[in-house]
C-alpha cells in the first residue's frame, strides 16, 4: 500500500497540463471529495499498528504535493495580473500605458541646440541669478547707460547688485572669461524680465545665445549661420537683417525670416509682411571682448540672441504665452516630438 501511494507521489510530482481543464481534473483526481486521498485515508482503519506513522506520513506526503501541484498549475493559467503567475495568458491584449511627451520650450531648445551642434558649437549655461558685472557691465552697459532702461530687472539684492539675469547673453561674458578662442558656443536658459504678465508677454521666458569668437570673424560669416540655422529650423532660407542697436554689438541687427503670404495663417503670423522677426544679433563689441580679457585686436566675432517661447508660439499656433507655463496636461500632451 505505502508503495502503491509512492507511486502516486512520483506521478503527482511529474505531472503537467496543456490547459486549465487538465489542472481541475487532476486536482479531482486527487483532491476532491470521492478523491484518491480520500480512499487512503480512509485505509488508515485497516493498516496494522506498527506502520500506521510511516502510512500517515506518506499520505501527507502525497495530499502536499497534490495541493502544491495544483496551486502552482493554476498559478500558471491564471489569467489576472497575479505577478506570481509564471505563464499568464499571452494572447490577452497588452495594457496602454501614457507616455509623456517634451514641453514644447524643449522641443525648441533642443531642436536648436542640435542645428547648432553640427556645425561645432557646444552648449554652456550661466546662472540664473547673476551678478551685475555679467548681466550688464561687461556686456558694455555701464551704470547709468541709457539702455539699461530697456530690461526691467528684477533685483535680489542691492549695493552690489545681485539680480535675476534679463537675458542669457550674461553666458557670453562667463564664457569668454574662462575659455580662450575659438569660442563657437550656444547658451540656452531661462531670464526674467518685470513685465507684466499678459497672453504676448511673462515675467520668465527663455533664450538662446551664440557665440563665435575667433580670428577674421566677419558679418558675413554671422549672416551665413543665421541663414544656415533658418534653413535647418523653419525650412525657410531667405533672411534680412535690420540696423538695430544692442549695447553689447557694433554694429547690430535684427533678423527677420521670410515666411510667406501664402496662408492665412502666414498672414497672421506676418502681420500681413510676410516677414517675422526672430532675433538679434551683431558684431561682439570690441570693449565687450576686452572686459572678458580677449584681445580685440586679434580676435572678433558675432552674438546672437533669440527668445525660445516666441519661435514655440509661432511654431505651433500657441495664442497665449502663459499656457506655457501652466501646465495643463490636456495642452501639453499635443506635443508629441522625436526631439
Ligand atoms: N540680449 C538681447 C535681448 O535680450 C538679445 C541679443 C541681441 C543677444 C543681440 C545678442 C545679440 O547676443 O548680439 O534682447
Amino acid at each position: 500500500m505505502i508503495d502503491n501511494i509512492k507511486k502516486h507521489i512520483a506521478e503527482v510530482e511529474a505531472f503537467t497540463a496543456n490547459a486549465q481543464g487538465e489542472v481541475e481534473a487532476f486536482r479531482i483526481k486527487y483532491l476532491g471529495s470521492k478523491g484518491l486521498l480520500k480512499d487512503f485515508f480512509s485505509e488508515f482503519k485497516n493498516v496494522p499498528n506498527e506502520q500506521k506513522k510511516e502510512f500517515g506520513q506518506t499520505i501527507n506526503a502525497l495530499k502536499k504535493a497534490a495541493e502544491e501541484k495544483v496551486n502552482f498549475l493554476k498559478n500558471s493559467f491564471d489569467t489576472s495580473t497575479d505577478l506570481n503567475s509564471v505563464y499568464g495568458d499571452l494572447t490577452r491584449p497588452g495594457e496602454p500605458f501614457t507616455v509623456g511627451s517634451r514641453h514644447p520650450i524643449s522641443v525648441v531648445k533642443n531642436k536648436i541646440i542640435d542645428i547648432f551642434s553640427r556645425i561645432g558649437f557646444n552648449v554652456s549655461e550661466g546662472p540664473e541669478i547673476e551678478d551685475d558685472w555679467h548681466n550688464f557691465t561687461a556686456l558694455n552697459l555701464p551704470e547709468y547707460h541709457p539702455a539699461r532702461d530697456m530690461q526691467d530687472t528684477f533685483f535680489v539684492e542691492k549695493d552690489p547688485d545681485v539680480l535675476l539675469r534679463t537675458h542669457t547673453s550674461s553666458v557670453q561674458v562667463r564664457y569668454m572669461e574662462n575659455n580662450k578662442p575659438p569660442i563657437r558656443t550656444i547658451s540656452p536658459g531661462r531670464v526674467y524680465r518685470n513685465e507684466a504678465i499678459s497672453a504676448r508677454s511673462h515675467c520668465f521666458f527663455h533664450q538662446v545665445e551664440g557665440l563665435y569668437v575667433d580670428k577674421g570673424v566677419s558679418f558675413a560669416d554671422l549672416k551665413q549661420t543665421l541663414q544656415y540655422f533658418t534653413t535647418e529650423m523653419f525650412g525657410k532660407s531667405k533672411i534680412r537683417l535690420r540696423p538695430s542697436y544692442f549695447p553689447f554689438t557694433e554694429p547690430s541687427a535684427e533678423v527677420d525670416v521670410y515666411w510667406g503670404l501664402e496662408t492665412e495663417t502666414d498672414y497672421k503670423m506676418t502681420k500681413g509682411t510676410g516677414w517675422l522677426e526672430i532675433m538679434g544679433c551683431g558684431m561682439v563689441d570690441p570693449n565687450v571682448l576686452t572686459n572678458c580679457g580677449i584681445d580685440a585686436n586679434e580676435y572678433s566675432g558675432f552674438a546672437f540672441g533669440m527668445g525660445i517661447d516666441r519661435i514655440a508660439l509661432l511654431l505651433h499656433q500657441i495664442p497665449d504665452i502663459r499656457m506655457l507655463s501652466e501646465n495643463d496636461i490636456r495642452f501639453l500632451e499635443q506635443f508629441k516630438s522625436s526631439y
